[in-house]
């Protein structure tokens, strides 16, 4: 099962994620790493920019992407992570992928689908995923796989939830903006990553977290998923570790791990 840490403050289970990627980028210069966007991951990316390592050589390819906005458009996960990830980590942008890339606003399903299919192959190239860093949205999403999608599923479109819509509001001027679809790797994607973090913080989460790590594995509750892998940890604060059953458990492993 997962390793599940709670923690006082976003900011200390920043520093956990960010001590998971140094470890893997250190033995490895040319890791791949998995990335997400949201406000979930930005103290991971803090702490890891705090470390001052030499990330030139790091792969890495974005979970999701709006479908519909305008190449360059700032609220465009490709702007996002090359403003909160690529430039303070000091990745090369050239080596960060972010599904659809290149896809203009009028993009048809054919050419969603082929982008789909090209960012699958992409990431097979490189290897694979070595970390995939997670967050999970209220609904349960993991990328942007909403309630019902395929426990293998691969990178392909998806239509939001009005709920993500709403959550994701804040970044544009209204729920009207933002956009219906997304191309999101899928869970079956997620799942060959050779390692998985996944983070969570606040009440609006706990109930999504104790869905994903304790509930029953159903696309209905895509995080669920996760219990399906051999190497996730989970790193949430004590209001979105709230509602789990096992937390006295987890509390104590944690403490006494054999380091
Ligand atoms: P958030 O989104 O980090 O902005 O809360 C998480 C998600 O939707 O996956």
């Amino acid at each position: 099962m997962a390793e599940v840490v709670i923690v006082e403050s976003a900011d200390a289970a920043g520093d956990i994620a960010a001590s998971l990627i140094e470890k893997l980028v250190t033995r490895r210069a040319d890791a791949v790493l998995g990335v997400a966007t949201g406000s979930t991951p930005l103290s991971t990316y803090r702490a890891l920019a705090a470390k001052r390592l030499d990330l030139r050589r790091v792969r890495a390819f974005a979970l999701d992407e709006y479908v519909g906005l305008e190449p360059g458009h700032p609220e465009s996960y490709h702007a996002v992570i090359d403003r909160e990830m690529t430039v303070p980590l000091g990745l090369d942008p050239s080596l960060v992928r972010v599904p659809g890339d290149g896809l203009t606003r009028r993009a048809d399903a054919a050419a969603l689908d082929r982008a789909g299919e090209e960012y699958e192959r992409a990431i097979a190239a490189a290897g694979g995923i070595d970390l995939q860093i997670l967050g999970i949205g209220a609904t349960g999403h993991i990328g942007f796989n909403e309630p019902g999608s395929s426990l293998a599923s691969r990178t392909r479109v998806k239509t939001l939830m009005r709920q993500t819509r709403l959550d994701n509001a804040r970044f544009f001027a209204s729920i009207d903006d933002v956009p219906r679809h997304c191309i999101t790797q899928g869970l079956g994607t997620i799942l060959e990553a050779r390692q998985l973090v996944l983070l969570a913080f606040g009440e609006h989460k706990a109930e999504a977290v104790a869905a994903a790590l304790e509930g029953p594995v159903s696309a209905s509750a895509p995080g669920s998923v996760v219990q399906l892998h051999p190497r996730v940890t989970a790193i949430v604060d004590e209001a979105a570790a709230s509602r789990l059953r096992f937390a006295a458990y987890y509390r104590d492993a944690w403490e006494n791990a054999l380091r």
